[in-house]
């Protein structure tokens, strides 16, 4: 594997590989020293042109934890705002002797043009409403370690902002390549005009699969990328669609919580939903760094990389 840059690039064994290998290193994240040599002399840049707080920090303690050398770099204070373009800066970044780019960006397609004008692995931190393929894959991590190795016939509802939502894209593909049963549940205006080629069912009515779920896969409204009000209110999305506490009280006993962050408490889930014990939220980002360590170290160890 040179990149990853869709949940498409890899077939189910390929992510029972990855959910292995991070496995492993889930243990490392837990020693008293949790690093290891496994990419002393790596370089990875961490190139993020849309913000973020989790992918972005889990990526770089996920490099520093291979001990690889990373390179931050911030779009506000770069030459971007001089308006270099993004292939003259990632061949200058190159040109410095780097082994790997985590990108994000808001255009989709962004980080596949990348990967055709350097020699460097590129992976996918999230682009535009496209992709997110690690986040898919640490959803996965986190269900294994709580339903164990197989999802098979495991019921998930994907709830919320299908249409802007690049963690629907890729989870739903995810989840269903290891045989999960995928609904999306929204309005109309927040789903795409087709799901053609996407493996799921569809529903507009969340209480009516609300009880047959084992998980609720809950979306944030994305302010930012929706250019029209999808919805008349935010009090009447929560009503139709938001985890409340009283719809909480209605899944089945043994029903788990995920949501990839950030929450929009209030809104999509409610607070105490989001801090209670079927909540696997701060697991998600837990198991975050120890599955970008495998996805690097699948790029750039045994024999991989370019430095
Ligand atoms: N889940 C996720 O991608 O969060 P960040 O935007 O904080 O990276």
């Amino acid at each position: 594997m040179k990149h990853l840059l869709s949940v498409g690039d890899l077939d189910r064994s390929a992510i029972e590989q990855l959910l292995e290998l991070a496995t492993s290193f889930r243990e490392v994240t837990r020693r008293e020293i949790p690093k290891v040599p496994a990419l002393r002399g790596k370089v990875v840049v961490s190139l993020f042109y849309e913000d973020s707080t989790r992918t972005r920090i889990s990526f770089e303690t996920a490099a520093k934890r291979l001990s690889c050398d990373v390179m931050g770099f911030s779009v506000a204070s770069s030459s971007v705002t001089k308006g270099e373009s993004l292939r003259d800066t990632v061949q200058t970044i190159e040109a410095m002797g780097i082994d790997a780019v985590v990108m994000r960006h808001s255009a989709a397609g962004a980080p596949h043009r990348v990967a055709g004008w350097i020699d460097a692995s590129v992976v996918n931190a999230g682009d535009g409403c496209h992709e997110h393929p690690t986040q898919a894959l640490l959803d996965l991590l986190t269900l294994r370690h709580r339903i164990g190795p197989g999802i098979d016939g495991a019921r998930i509802a994907i709830v919320g902002d299908i249409l802007h939502s690049r963690v629907a894209r890729s989870g739903a593909h995810a989840f269903a390549a290891l045989g999960a049963d995928v609904t999306l549940v929204a309005p109309p205006t927040m789903l795409p005009s087709t799901v053609a080629g996407w493996p799921v069912t569809v529903s507009h009515d969340l209480d009516a699969v609300l009880g047959d779920l084992d998980v609720v896969y809950l979306l944030r409204i994305q302010r930012e990328r929706q250019r029209e009000t999808r919805f008349p209110s935010l009090r009447e999305y929560t009503a139709r669609y938001g985890l409340t506490v009283e719809r909480a009280a209605r899944l089945r006993p043994e029903a788990l919580i995920m949501h990839p962050g950030p929450m929009n408490r209030g809104v999509e889930i409610a607070a105490e939903v989001a801090e209670g014990p079927a909540s696997l939220i701060t697991e998600q980002v837990e198991n975050g760094v120890a599955m970008r360590m495998a996805v690097l170290y699948e790029l750039l160890g045994a024999g991989g990389g370019h430095g």
